[in-house]
């Protein structure tokens, strides 16, 4: 585990997992892109998560809802009003501006270091405005979705007319969301634009606070398994109940998940009970009618809710080590970018480049498909092994002279360094069974 974003940042960027964003016109402050390393890490936590808890699950669907809904969505879900604004303040001295809860005001300003100079707090909606069609005015005022949640509600009742859904079930969605965060930054902790993975778990409304606990209870079980999944270490992970008046304006209960990131202690995921706060706001009827008893009603909401892009980081940090000169990332298989890395011993003889050629297309093409592998031909092996663990490849394949008189080949382990010599025909089994 590192204590350095610093670390994290520049192997980010050498390496392909994460560019600042329109970099060659100088960026755009807090954007980010994830590079042909960091889209694969970044789908392979999105597969895991759809895999655990929508396909490995009879209880839940999925939905892929717009990202630009009808404005009324956003009066309905409160998010126009205050309950989605922070409070911000503007140093008079050089106008950089902050979130009033991250200012002690008898302090200097953390950007010019000058005292007293704070204005009085306002309130700051994070939406993020935009215009539908080409005419500017307020008529046409849309906002992009701040969270996901709000499509799995107003979709509760098409989705319930169209698959044999009961209560208690959920909904799962992953998508962008949009904030205009006054402070963004610490890498991609905290950005304009992000990804969540969020459910809305529909229970019946409770007749005490023990049938709501439960559900909530079995969640907060789910999202610490999910993060030992993800291999997260649980010592790194602080549950934070929030307190009334600084939980979201519609949970009538929240736990932060927080992470130890280099920068802190902080919020990774968190999970809410909703309560029928947003169904009762969308549906002026009861929308969930109970096939036994005939009951018509709100249903209330358990909502656990994860961050793609703070998943990322929280996993970069955590399976970043050093050893010597050697950096590795002890990442998960199943979240590793390339599964194996191929190298012919050496380039410039083409018997080697031949059958490493061949047995890169046996181990894709292969019935168990072990996709994407590394090639690498370049520089001397030892280097191409501290190549492939900086980025997390669990596996390199070697092909040498060897391979070419009895088809073994050696198979290196990223985290152990140890080699073993393996038959050809015996490679894929041994791969899939590690990995
Ligand atoms: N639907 C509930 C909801 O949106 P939230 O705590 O505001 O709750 C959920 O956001 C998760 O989304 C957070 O726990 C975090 O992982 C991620 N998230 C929120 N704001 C973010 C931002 N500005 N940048 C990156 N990730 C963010």
């Amino acid at each position: 585990m590192t204590d350095s974003i610093e670390k994290i940042v520049s192997l980010c960027k050498r390496r392909g997992f994460i560019f600042p964003g329109s970099e060659i016109y100088g960026g755009l402050a807090n954007s980010w892109d994830y590079g042909p390393l960091g889209v694969e890490l970044k789908n392979n936590i999105k597969k895991l998560w759809w895999s655990r808890f929508v396909h490995q699950r009879q209880d839940i669907v999925g939905l892929d809802a717009a990202l630009i809904m009808n404005p009324k969505v956003w009066e309905a879900s409160g998010h126009l009003s205050a309950g989605f604004s922070d409070q911000l303040v503007e140093c008079k001295n050089c106008h950089e501006r902050f979130r009033a809860d991250q200012i002690e005001n008898d302090k200097a300003c953390p950007n010019c270091d000058k005292k007293d100079v704070f204005t009085e707090p306002k309130q700051f909606n994070l939406m993020f405005k935009t215009f539908i069609g080409p005419a500017e005015e307020k008529a046409n005022i849309a906002y992009l979705r701040p969270e996901t949640a709000q499509g799995m509600f107003v979709d509760f009742k098409n989705v319930l007319d169209t698959s044999r859904t009961t209560v208690p079930f959920g909904i799962a969605q992953i998508g962008k969301a949009f904030r205009n965060e006054i402070t963004p930054g610490n890498f991609i902790f905290r950005t304009r634009e992000f990804e969540q993975m969020e459910i809305e778990y529909f229970i019946a409304p409770p007749k005490d606070d023990n049938d709501w606990q439960s559900v909530f209870d079995m969640w907060r079980e789910e999202m610490r398994s999910w993060m030992e999944a993800i291999g997260l270490d649980l010592a790194h992970i602080h549950e934070l109940e929030v307190p009334e008046g600084e939980r979201a304006h519609y949970s009538k209960r929240t736990i932060d998940f927080e992470y130890d990131f280099p920068f802190g202690h902080k919020e990774l995921y968190g999970l809410a009970y909703r309560t029928d706060f947003d169904l009762k706001n969308h549906f002026s009827q009861p929308p969930y009618r109970d096939g036994q008893t005939g009951d018509s009603y709100w249903p209330h909401v358990i909502e656990p809710t994860w961050g793609v892009d703070r998943s990322a980081l929280a996993v970069l940090c955590e399976t970043y080590a050093e050893d010597g000169e050697r950096k590795i990332l002890k990442l998960k298989p199943s979240l590793a970018p390339y599964k194996a890395a191929i190298f012919p011993l050496l380039a410039n003889k083409p018997d080697l480049v031949a059958k490493a050629r061949e047995i890169y297309k046996s181990l894709v093409n292969g019935s168990s498909s072990i996709v994407p592998i590394a090639w690498d031909d370049r520089g001397n092996i030892g280097k191409r092994y501290y190549s492939q663990d900086e980025i997390g490849t669990p596996f390199c394949i070697t092909v040498d002279f060897q391979t070419l008189e009895d088809n073994t080949v050696t198979v290196r382990n990223r985290d152990t360094t140890k080699q073993i010599r393996l038959p050809g025909e015996k490679l894929a089994s041994h791969l899939t069974e590690n990995l």
